[in-house]
């Protein structure tokens, strides 16, 4: 696979070793990690669809109303853009999106799959055997009622990503209401060739199961779920909802893996992020993240990874777990191409548990609870 890294200028490139892996160092820094092309892509649950095994989200893409500073401009695009490129260069193809990401409800917002399709078609251009999975994910709105919803709201993202079908169609969350009518719905878009596969996201275990039952009743595999995981906010172990997907063979894709950038350990309690995001990582709940953050420093040091590296590492240990960090830059995304080919060991999985479960979790998205 062609890396083409020349916009990212802190990066050296050396050429490809004898396995056929490249090795990104950051000048005078860490070895920002092992760009595993060759690290094979997996089998999304029961379905015959494969992903990268790590993939990138692009909520942040086009948004102004949670991240961005309440705003969105043509840098941002450009280094959107530069963020897709450098993944999918570093055999990060699957991509996750949202009809919702950068609604068009917020002024001066883009949708995140009209900006997604743009960039797409700007790479095929220059490259036309490049390979991407794209997930997008359906709203279920309280006024959408029925299957038909599903499917109208699919070919509403495909013309905005100017695809003709998408790898992977989810539930963004449960509907207050005609849950039944959607599992239908996307049934109907795997019949009709729309998706490759389908999944949900935010569901409980009880719903996980009563959707791949109804799924299954028509001989289609329940994909994925997609929910809030990552070290410092394990619900998924805890609610069943792990255990679940490992059972029924339905893969978990962890969102906010590296907890809105917490994790990464640029933010502390005299730096805490800025906008909703200030709101939950405040600088007493940062301040209280410091010995776990302090810890993953000390593990990562061992194996000359980053602090990013080693959160996402943890995720992908736990196995059936496809994490999706969100990037704005292409140096965030090239740093998580470097948690990749490499595993933590059992004794370091298990103390990082142990010091995260001294922090009391963040609130998360209602909807995993109904
Ligand atoms: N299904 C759902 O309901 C749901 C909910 C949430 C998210 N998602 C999906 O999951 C994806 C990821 O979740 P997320 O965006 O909430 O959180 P995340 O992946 O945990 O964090 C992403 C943020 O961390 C910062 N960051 C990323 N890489 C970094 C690096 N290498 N060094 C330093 N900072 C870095 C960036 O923000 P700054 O640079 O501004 O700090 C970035 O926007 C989303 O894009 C979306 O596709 C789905």
């Amino acid at each position: 696979m062609a890396v083409h890294l020349c916009s990212v200028s802190s990066l050296s490139i050396p050429p490809l070793n004898r396995t056929g892996i490249f090795t990104v160092r950051a000048l005078g820094s860490k070895d920002f990690g092992t760009l595993t092309s060759q690290e094979e892509k997996v089998k999304l649950g029961g379905s015959e669809l494969k992903v990268s095994r790590l993939g990138i989200g692009a909520w942040s893409w086009g948004d102004n109303s949670y991240w961005n500073d309440f705003g969105w401009n043509d840098v941002m695009t450009k280094a959107a853009k530069a963020a897709f490129n450098a993944s999918v260069d570093s055999g990060i193809t699957f991509i996750d999106t949202a009809e919702v990401y950068g609604s068009s409800l917020a002024l001066g917002a883009i949708n995140s799959e009209t900006l997604l399709g743009r960039y797409i078609k700007e790479k095929k251009a220059q490259d036309p055997g490049v390979e991407v999975e794209v997930a997008t994910k359906f709203a279920a709105l309280p006024w959408r009622f029925g299957r038909q919803s599903v499917t109208s709201a699919l070919k509403d993202s495909l013309s905005r990503l100017g695809l003709a079908s998408v790898e992977l169609y989810q539930l963004h969350w449960p509907g207050v209401w005609g849950n039944e009518g959607y599992i239908d719905g996307l049934g109907d878009a795997v019949e009709q060739g729309l998706v490759k596969a389908v999944g949900v996201s935010n569901y409980s275990e009880k719903r996980l199961r009563e959707a791949y039952e109804q799924l299954k009743k028509r001989g289609i595999p329940l994909a994925s779920n997609q929910v809030n995981y990552s070290l410092i906010y394990r619900l998924p172990e805890e609610n069943g909802v792990k255990t679940a997907c490992d059972e029924l063979g339905i893969t978990l894709i962890a969102y906010s893996p590296i907890a809105q950038g917490v994790l990464t350990g640029k933010y502390t309690p005299e730096n805490p992020p800025t906008g909703p995001r200030g709101r939950i990582y405040t600088p007493e709940f940062l301040a209280k993240l410091q010995p776990l953050l302090n810890r993953i420093r000390d593990i990562g040091q061992n194996y000359n990874k980053t602090p990013t590296q080693v959160a996402l590492n943890w995720l992908i240990a736990q196995e059936n777990v496809v994490p999706i960090p969100g990037a704005k830059t292409a140096e965030q995304a090239i740093e998580f191409a470097g948690a990749l080919g490499w595993r933590i060991s059992n004794e370091e999985i298990n103390e990082l548990r142990s010091l995260a479960k001294e922090i009391k979790p963040v609130v998360g998205f209602p909807v995993e609870k109904l």
